[in-house]
């Protein structure tokens, strides 16, 4: 094997032990000990409750990964951490790096889920279950929604619509922006009862708080109405789901619609040979080890599905194309 090739494995190797040290500190609240003035390993440990030798090592594998600094003994957080590591700052992470430690589980056990096509952390499990798996969930979902929300509601103007829907909306980023570049539109979110409990306390207080309504539910089961609403968002669910039971969440959707009115579906999407790119064909693994159906599908398993469910003037977007996870909105209109 030459040298080059050797190293794209090597670089695997060690990014794998890099993601989970980094998970590990995040997850101890090491950062918030190493801001300003920053602190000694044993003074992080004692305050931790660590182990200091195992702290110690924790810490100084930081340092070359650019996350802290080390002088005279002392550790400080560098710029990058910062900005993205701590829970007061506006481009904190945390929340979604949670969310991917608790999840190391569950990757954990991929060959079994290939083996088996079952995973023993499903969706439902983690988010009822698994102390802390909710805030990481939602609370990251929305620390990194706000750029492709934006820009939906940039590239799909409501102008004119009264009601939208936001199914399975989490923590409502989608609805925010649309509701907020749209003026007079109402938002309904539907989540799963302890996922919205987390949703009210986001809305809480919030400017938009008259304007958005909550319904609880499972959307298989739920009635989301007829003729109701004038446009159907779908963000980030459908990937959860296998192709059968889309197809049925766009039929009820359609059902749903106002003559005219729109569904939009938002996610990462896969080309016609499903590997690529790169983002959406791990998101998919990603959506393996922890959903007993989803996977991610390509533009054309979304056409198909929008066509038979009885949309009309389909219309594809990318979204945050040029990014390192880069989605896409796809639009249908009833007749
Ligand atoms: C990946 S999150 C997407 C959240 C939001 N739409 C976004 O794009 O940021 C999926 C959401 O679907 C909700 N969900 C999962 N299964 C559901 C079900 N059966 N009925 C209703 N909501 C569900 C979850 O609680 C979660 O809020």
């Amino acid at each position: 094997m030459k040298n080059k090739d050797r190293k794209i494995i090597g670089d695997l190797i060690t990014g794998c032990r890099k993601a989970k040290v980094l998970f590990a500190a995040v997850s101890l609240g090491v950062f918030q000990l190493t801001r300003g003035a920053g602190a000694a390993s044993r003074s992080i440990a004692g305050k931790l409750g660590s182990d200091p030798r195992a702290t110690e090592v924790l810490l100084n594998a930081l340092v070359p990964m650019g996350f802290l600094r080390k002088s005279s003994g002392v550790y400080k957080n560098t710029p990058i951490s910062d900005k993205f590591l701590l829970p007061e700052k506006s481009g904190f992470l945390g929340h979604n790096l949670l969310y991917q430690n608790i999840l190391w589980d569950a990757w954990a056990r991929l060959e079994q889920v290939v083996k088996r096509g079952r995973t023993d952390f499903p969706l439902r499990k983690l988010l009822s279950g698994h102390k802390g798996f909710l805030d990481g969930y939602i609370r990251g979902m929305s620390d990194i929604a706000k750029r492709p929300a934006a820009q939906i509601a940039e590239l799909f103007p409501l102008d004119g619509a009264k009601d939208m829907l936001d199914v399975g909306g989490g923590p409502g980023t989608y609805t925010e922006a649309l509701l907020n570049k749209a003026e007079g539109l109402r938002g309904t979110i539907l989540d799963l009862p302890e996922t919205l409990k987390l949703t009210k306390k986001i809305f809480k207080d919030h400017p938009l708080s008259d304007r958005v309504r909550f319904q609880a539910g499972d959307y298989h089961k739920a009635d989301l109405g007829t003729g109701a609403y004038d446009m159907v968002l779908f963000s980030n669910v459908t990937h959860d789901e296998g192709p059968a039971e889309n197809l049925s969440l766009l039929r009820k959707a359609f059902r749903a619609l106002r003559p005219g009115g729109q569904v939009i579906i938002h996610d990462f999407m896969l080309n016609r040979e499903m590997t690529g790119p790169e983002f959406s064909a791990l998101f998919s693994v990603h959506m393996l080890v922890y959903t007993n159906r989803g996977r991610v599908y390509s533009v054309d398993e979304y056409r198909s599905w929008l066509k038979r469910a009885g949309f009309i003037r389909l219309r594809s977007r990318g979204i945050c194309a040029g990014a390192d996870n880069p989605s896409m909105a796809l639009a249908g209109r009833r007749p």
